[in-house]
């Protein structure tokens, strides 16, 4: 090749090149522009107006989780007061002293009660007192519970409100389902090919983030329907209880199997943002995924076959998502 032609490869490249970029460039400000005008447009169309600032309509109960962390509890209790469409929030407490009087009670009552006297409606505070740490305390059923539909939510998970009301309207089109903003999926063992006897693997984050596809979504973060909590504590089979005690782990892939065997069908992923604000959780321990991986096993042994059902569903705001 002579120096020639390689040299007008070369200049030719780069106008290539350069004209791609201008591309970008032109498409990037264009879309900023369409973007804003989206902005623009969502307010002069009033998509704010119909759900988020009604106070009528179904309500839903949050069930927070809490162990020995009373400053995340007020931060959890004081901010999902201040949501709609909140009717009462109920504490799971599983430490044999009583909650304290001084240091959280009355904290606890003054945030919900100056939150009811800025909305319409009454929020409910109650703490159930369970003598054991057990995990399956968390979905003991609940005595004066006004609302079929439960946030279950960990005493270190924030949702934003707007985002939780409209997870909660996702719920109330399908009351069956668990809906909610932490997806988890199982993936079939590929070495092990033998139909009759399939064995699965926990995949945790990075694996929905790969596939786009999961088939449970957590309880430390979920709508579901109160007659779960029956099931789970009553009829669910004792061995899948013993075992969560035994192992102190996996009451969530347990709560999504029943959940999967009642309805033949996968939850319901929700887009939005969790924060949480705790310290590392258990999923950041080492050998936390084998541990999952054996409950799934487990569970589908004493289930008899694989419940879990997968979905590439995901719920979005219509209102955020104007182009497409
Ligand atoms: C699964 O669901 C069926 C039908 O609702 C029920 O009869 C069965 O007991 C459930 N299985 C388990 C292990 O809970």
């Amino acid at each position: 090749m002579s120096k020639g032609t390689h040299s007008r490869f070369h200049y030719r490249f780069l106008m290539w090149h350069f004209n791609t970029r201008l591309r970008y460039v032109l498409g990037a400000g264009v879309l900023f522009c369409l973007f804003v005008l989206a902005g623009k447009v969502s307010s002069i169309m009033g998509w704010h107006h119909y759900v988020h600032e009604s106070e009528s309509g179904q309500r839903f109960t949050v069930l927070v989780n809490t162990w020995r962390r009373p400053d995340l509890l007020k931060k959890s209790v004081q901010h999902y007061s201040s949501c709609p469409r909140v009717d009462a929030i109920r504490i799971v407490w599983s430490e044999s002293r009583e909650p304290p009087k001084d240091s959280l009670v009355s904290d606890l009552l003054s945030y919900v009660e100056s939150a009811s006297r800025k909305s319409t409606h009454m929020i409910k505070l109650k703490i159930d007192m369970h003598d054991e740490d057990n995990l399956n305390t968390r979905f003991k059923p609940l005595n004066d519970l006004d609302t079929d539909a439960i946030f279950s939510v960990d005493d270190d998970v924030l949702v934003p409100c707007d985002t939780l009301v409209f997870a909660f309207t996702v719920w109330t089109s399908a009351q069956d389902s668990m809906v909610g903003f932490v997806p988890r999926m199982h993936w079939i063992q590929s070495e092990m090919q033998d139909a009759s006897f399939p064995r699965y693997i926990y995949g945790g984050w990075w694996s929905v983030w790969w596939m786009g596809t999961y088939s449970m979504v957590l309880s430390k973060c979920a709508f579901l329907h109160q007659k779960y909590l029956d099931l789970y504590t009553n009829h669910m089979p004792v061995q899948i209880r013993d075992y969560v005690t035994h192992k102190r782990n996996c009451e969530d892939i347990a709560m999504s199997f029943l959940v999967a065997n009642a309805t033949q069908g996968p939850p319901i992923w929700v887009k939005g943002k969790s924060y949480e604000i705790g310290t590392i959780g258990i999923s950041s321990l080492t050998g936390h995924s084998e541990h999952r991986t054996a409950c799934l096993n487990m569970f589908m042994d004493m289930y008899g076959y694989m419940p879990l059902v997968h979905s590439n569903v995901k719920a979005v705001d219509a209102r955020s998502t104007w182009f497409w």
